[in-house]
């Protein structure tokens, strides 16, 4: 072979590996580079394979030592990978093949891309590495130089393989994840090094397998690579478990005093204080004020129960940060959270949870506690000085600051202004559709609470109002009555309680400072807390509440009722069916949405923008059953609008709904809030999220679910 084919070769695998670092950049190229970048390397990959032709003639001669076989393996396994991705990039071509988009059912072809182009990316790596002995064979280095060039080596391979497996990259290459989720706010640069070292660790399994197949002289010449190889993974793996969450809790001795952040303009605030001591709790004194309730008829997202109308407060105080897990527990005795931290916001209590948290924070400070609880129904005593709910005018009030725009940070917020699902800031659906300018880039989705006080305060010294954990308000979910101005106190009855401020696992539109989501008094959630205020003027008065809703818990007569567009919930409902035996009503549409993937996400963020009802067929006849469970995959962080035709359709009152959701990440999002508004006379049982077919353990995440909601099985 010549030494200028040789170099041809050479630079068409550096070509290849630089595009390679580019190509698996989506978010450094976007749409249109990215199809050109592949069509680029379809053509230098067939140019490579034409420069090495007699790798075909030669494949079924010769002997096959334990190396080759690695070799040829990897090699026809990259192939076929990369055909794949190609064919499938190709059917989902909006710019650069556009005549070859739909060879591939487009759904598909997305689903195929994300698994293969990572098995491609992975492959690659290993044939690098492969090679890279007889690439460097020529090269003569010192015993001292090659032990540095491979600690290097190494050191970049821990990297790698600490972001590969961070990035759970196996869930895309095991079809487990079907959304691809990409930091906007990385710089470019870094997200392309980052690519780099990923590829470096795969060649570094390359290597060792060539190390390990090749001729040994002595043992030490197999433990060696073995030795390195196991090195570099455990030291990824430490890395991962070191680097975990930058939030993380701080240890319970330092948390006894808790560090209240300091509030701007409450000279009240010591920056150190016991919470638990009467009079030293830190919380924060809003003065009396007017502001707009609601959000103007202008703003995006905005939903008809946000009315907008004018509503006077009275002085009060208000606990700057969510209730920590640290406070719930030192009153309670318990800690019902999910995530946990002392410094993490208590999750997962009920509405009556927090009452009665309220009133023993009341007691063990000596104040009198405000709320009376008798079976069905609480009192509020409004002249009790003790510690309460706040309003939902209180609390709108407190979050605004001040301000008039959908967050209280007066921008739309960022990753870095709140902890949300930062993959979705706040008009994100349009931007996905039209590149419409975003006012905040997607960023972090953090998965869990964070630390109550993370990030900058409000302009009243209110920290987390967005964001983080939802916050359990008095009031009864119900219509704003807008004549009544002066503290309100929302509707007497009801079978929904308010909750405010979005979560962890939250899109930014529903996190607005107008956004009203309900739950059932006896909801909990992962993402659902609670953050305390007292009177600090004078009031008087009883409220009395009760509550509306039926107490249903039969499960004698059972319907699975189900929507289903790309088959993840029809698999549940058939699991659920053969594990109880239920009725199956399938909704189906009389005008159906698209098949085609990037048509639905559009057709459904539209359905959902204007409220649609999109017309269903067939009719099933609920007055038989007492439980409903009621499936449908999480669209856009809520419940796809052929749900909404349904519950509108039919008289659930009394009925029992058990929610099961298919997801990609988001779980419920605010689907059980929107279900909760839309049949709001029936009874809500546990939900179950499933991320997409729920995989092997759904049969028996099923069960468990069945069984919790005591549901009747076979
Ligand atoms: C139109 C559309 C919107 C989606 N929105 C979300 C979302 O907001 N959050 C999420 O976690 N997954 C989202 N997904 C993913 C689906 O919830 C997930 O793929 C689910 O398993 C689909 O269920 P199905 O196969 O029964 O239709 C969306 C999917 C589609 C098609």
């Amino acid at each position: 072979m010549t030494t200028k084919t040789n170099l041809i070769k050479r630079i068409v695998d550096v070509v290849l590996t630089v595009l390679l670092l580019f190509i698996m950049a989506y978010q450094v190229t976007g749409d249109w580079l990215h199809e050109w970048l592949g069509i680029t390397m379809t053509v230098i990959v067939i140019c490579h394979h034409v420069l090495n032709y007699k790798w075909y003639k030669s494949l079924f001669k010769g002997k096959y030592t334990a190396y080759r076989i690695i070799l040829t393996a990897a090699d026809v396994l990259l192939l076929g990978a990369f055909a794949l991705t190609a064919l499938s990039g190709m059917s989902m071509s909006g710019h650069a093949v556009p005549f070859m988009y739909g060879t591939i059912n487009v759904m598909s072809a997305r689903k195929l891309h994300l698994a293969v182009s990572f098995w491609s990316f992975t492959l690659m790596g290993v044939h690098i590495g492969l090679h890279l002995r007889s690439m460097t064979a020529k090269f003569k280095f010192s015993a001292a130089v090659k032990t540095a060039v491979l600690s290097l080596f190494a050191a970049a391979a821990v990297w790698g393989g600490y972001l590969f497996f961070k990035g759970e990259i196996v869930n895309y290459m095991l079809f487990k994840t079907h959304f691809a989720f990409l930091d906007y706010e990385k710089a470019k640069w870094l997200v392309v090094v980052e690519n780099l070292a990923m590829l470096l660790f795969w060649a570094f399994v390359g290597h060792t397998l060539t190390r390990l197949s090749q001729k040994h002289k002595s043992k030490a010449d197999i433990l060696r690579p073995i030795a390195w190889l196991v090195a570099v993974i455990l030291a990824a793996v430490v890395m991962i478990f070191a680097l975990k969450d930058k939030y993380s809790s701080g240890t319970a001795d330092s948390w006894q005093n808790v560090p209240v952040p300091q509030a701007s303009s409450q000279s009240d605030v010591p920056g150190t204080i016991s919470r638990n001591e009467p009079g030293k709790d830190g919380f924060v004194l809003i003065n009396a004020g007017s502001f707009k309730m609601g959000s103007p008829d202008s703003e995006n997202w905005r939903i008809s129960d946000e009315k907008q109308h004018d509503v006077k407060v009275s002085a009060f105080y208000i606990d700057p940060c969510e209730t920590t897990q640290w406070d719930y527990e030192s009153i309670m005795g318990s800690n019902p959270s999910t995530f946990k931290g002392k410094k993490l916001p208590v999750d997962n209590i009920s509405w009556l949870d927090a009452v009665n948290y309220a009133n023993a924070k009341s007691k063990a400070a000596g104040l009198t506690p405000a709320y009376t609880v008798s079976d069905g129904q609480v009192s509020w005593d409004r002249s009790a000085n003790g510690y309460r709910l706040p309003t939902e005018a209180e609390w709108e009030y407190a979050c605004r600051g001040g301000t008039t725009t959908p967050f209280n940070t007066q921008h739309s917020l960022s990753a870095q202004d709140a902890n949300f699902y930062g993959h979705y800031p706040y008009e994100i659906e349009e931007n996905y559709f039209d590149n419409s300018p975003l006012e905040a880039k997607p960023g972090e989705y953090r998965n869990t609470t964070v630390d109550v006080g993370s990030f900058k305060a409000n302009d009243w010294g209110l920290y987390d109002c967005h964001g983080n954990v939802n916050e359990w308000c008095w009031d009864y979910y119900g219509e704003y009555d807008t004549s009544l101005t002066l503290d309100p106190t929302g509707v007497q009855s009801g079978t929904r309680h308010i909750y405010r401020g979005g979560g962890w696992n939250d899109f930014a539109k529903n996190m607005r400072s107008a956004y009203r989501a309900a739950g059932q008094t006896d909801m909990k959630s992962y993402n659902l807390g609670v953050r305390l205020v007292r009177n600090a003027a004078a009031a008087s008065g009883v409220v009395t509440v009760n509550e509306q809703g039926a107490k249903n818990s039969g499960s004698e007569n059972v319907l699975i009722v189900y929507f289903s567009w790309g088959g993840n919930t029809r698999g549940i409902a058939n699991e659920i069916q053969k594990q109880t035996g239920a009725d199956i009503f399938e909704i189906t549409l009389q005008t159906p949405y698209s098949t085609d993937y990037n048509t639905v996400l559009m057709q459904a963020q539209e359905d959902q923008h204007k409220q649609a009802r999109p017309k269903i067929n067939g009719t099933v006849d609920v007055s038989k059953y007492d439980t409903v469970l009621l499936g449908y995959p999480n669209w856009w962080a809520s419940v796809p609008m052929p749900i909404a035709t349904f519950l509108e359709s039919y008289d659930l009152s009394g009925k029992r709904i058990i929610p099961f959701c298919s997801h990609g990440g988001g779980r419920f999002g605010q689907s059980l809030t929107a279900i909760a508004k839309l049949a709001p006379d029936s009874v809500m049982g546990e939900g179950l999220s499933v991320h997409y077919s729920g995989g092997d353990s759904m049969p028996q995440d099923v069960s468990q679910w069945l069984k919790a909601n005591n549901v009747k099985t076979k």
